[in-house]
């Protein structure tokens, strides 16, 4: 299949404010800690995990919005981890990235003409007639009205599903081929989150685009995205194809995001719960052997030793638990 993306051992590390005062050494929260996967395109690419394991920081390292601390991103098979100034304005030409919080993500002085028109005007690509065209054309596929009264509100004047619509059109306008969407749903209101969704799904089919879909909803990944990435304290736990992660999990961290959720599945196919939810630690210094011990019911005294890395137990689905291998009692 047609790679679109690949990360090798990409590492974000944030320096932890007034650590180095404290103590000799600087101590840094590892946002991402050296995860390695490729994207397909076309595809829609899931990355779950629960709020803080460093799935928005990973998404703005693909994007090149952060500098990365270590590793490396190829896109189009191209080495895109150092760009200069100008690689980088081309490279965001064709990659664009949606939002989690409509609210904060729009500029709330700007008209909702200028929001969309500005991806178009940093780059130059169009003026005058052309430019309100392409405005008009990006606001009717996310199914806003491009009336010159509603071209003139601001976001204020708008509902949170209007404002996320409104972020979408702000991502397509320049015709983009690969979208970042950053939880697009998770601030929206129960009764609009399905509008909006669909929506994404149905500009993927029509105008051929490639997705990240970043959620803390297991389930809803389950619906909207072709393999998934779980995601714990900056590594890659579990990846493979939604229908397999979701159906035969083999991580106990992922089995603890599926007890999250209301079954998909009747009971007897869930198995025995397998880890406790517990609090998530920050992810300062990972502690020692597999990050996920202190919650896993599972632990065993190998698990406090050594950090598994991900082993492909059937064709395309990775478990980085010895518990979830093939002589595990989650396989
Ligand atoms: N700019 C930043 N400076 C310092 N720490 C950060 C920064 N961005 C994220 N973090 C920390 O990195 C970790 C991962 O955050 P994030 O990528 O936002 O996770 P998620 O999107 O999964 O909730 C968290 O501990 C967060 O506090
Ligand atoms: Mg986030």
């Amino acid at each position: 299949m047609d790679e679109i993306f690949r990360v090798k051992d990409l590492r974000k590390l944030f320096p932890i404010k007034g650590s180095s005062l404290l103590r000799k050494k600087r101590r840094y929260i590892h946002a991402v800690d050296g995860v390695s996967f490729h994207i397909n395109r076309g595809e829609t690419f899931g990355i779950v995990g629960e709020s803080g394991c460093g799935k928005t920081t990973l998404a703005r390292l693909l994007l090149r919005l952060t500098e990365p601390s270590g590793g490396k991103i190829y896109y189009e098979g191209q080495d895109i981890t150092s760009l200069d100034r100008k690689g980088l304005k081309e490279l965001r030409k064709k990659l664009q990235m949606i939002f989690q919080d409509p609210y904060s993500s729009l500029d709330p002085r700007k008209t909702i003409f200028h929001i969309v028109a500005e991806p178009l005007k940093v780059h130059r690509v169009a003026h005058g007639r052309a430019l309100e065209e392409k405005i008009k054309e990006a606001l009717a596929l996310v199914d806003l009205p491009a009336s010159r009264d509603f071209l003139e509100k601001v976001p204020d004047e708008l509902s949170g599903g209007q404002r996320q619509r409104v972020g979408i059109a702000r991502a397509l306008v320049l015709g983009v081929e690969f979208i970042v969407a950053d939880e697009p749903v998770s601030m929206l209101d129960a009764s609009v989150k399905a509008g909006v969704t669909s929506l994404l799904m149905n500009l993927k089919q029509r105008i051929g685009l490639t997705y990240v879909f970043i959620t803390h909803e297991i389930g809803l990944a389950y619906h909207t995205c072709d393999r998934i990435a779980v995601m714990y304290l900056g590594k890659i736990v579990e990846l493979g194809k939604a229908e397999s992660v979701i159906k035969s999990p083999l991580h106990p961290y992922t089995r603890l995001l599926m007890d999250a959720i209301p079954p998909l599945l009747p009971d007897e196919q869930w198995g025995q719960r397998v880890s406790e939810r517990g609090e998530i630690p920050l992810s300062i210094e990972a502690p020692k052997g597999c990050r996920f011990h202190p919650r896993c019911a599972l632990a065993g005294r190998e698990c406090l030793l050594d950090e598994p890395g991900l082993e492909e137990v059937t064709s395309g689905h990775y478990v980085a638990c010895p518990k979830g291998g093939p002589d595990g009692p989650l396989k």
